[in-house]
């Protein structure tokens, strides 16, 4: 199912897939496990974000989640500042600089330009201006359509 078809996307994926077995972040990885996962849980827990972990609790596919629902996910668009700040890229792309936008306090703008799981075929904008808007982010958050376009790398497992 490489065509994004909004909600039906969602619900298609995971009819039957929960049952009434109690959910956890296993039930998730065992359809979804990939081997580019820009964001796995494990990474969360690591020692150096203890502090972060406190402001965003990401150990868990259901911090961010919800089964039995259209909603993709639930985060806000500046949760990336716990875990991110400071930034500073050795060698930066942008025609903004990563300093530049954190000043700004312009967080939001990571997602208009990081796809979080990293598995849509999606070229990184090098020019801010391209970001996608926080309401288009929203709204894909929501259900809506991808801003980062349809075709993914790796599906989930059908049931
Ligand atoms: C039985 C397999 C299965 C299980 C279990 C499962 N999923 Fe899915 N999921 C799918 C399939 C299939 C799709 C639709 C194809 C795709 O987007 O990879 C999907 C789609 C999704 C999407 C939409 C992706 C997008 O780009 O629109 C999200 C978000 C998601 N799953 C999260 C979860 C979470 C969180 C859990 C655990 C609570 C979970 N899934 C458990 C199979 C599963």
């Amino acid at each position: 199912m490489a065509a994004d078809t909004g909600q039906l996307a969602i619900c298609a994926g995971h009819v039957g897939a929960f049952g009434y077995q109690p959910i956890t972040s296993a039930t998730c990885i065992g359809c979804h496990d990939r081997p580019n996962d820009r964001h796995p849980i494990y990474r969360f827990r690591e020692a150096r974000f203890r502090d972060a972990l406190d402001v965003v609790e990401a150990t868990s596919c259901l911090g961010f989640h919800t089964e039995h629902t259209d909603e993709r996910a639930f985060a806000t668009l500046d949760f990336c500042q716990a875990y991110h700040e400071p930034l500073k890229l050795n060698s930066d792309p942008l025609d903004i600089d990563h300093v530049t936008l954190i000043k700004a306090n312009a967080w939001e703008s990571g997602l208009g330009c990081h796809d979080f799981h990293g598995n849509h075929v999606h070229r990184v904008p090098t020019v801010v201006a391209e970001a996608f808007s926080a309401d288009a982010l929203h709204d894909y958050l929501k259900s809506g359509p991808s801003p980062y376009g349809t075709t993914k790398q790796y599906e989930g497992k059908t049931p």
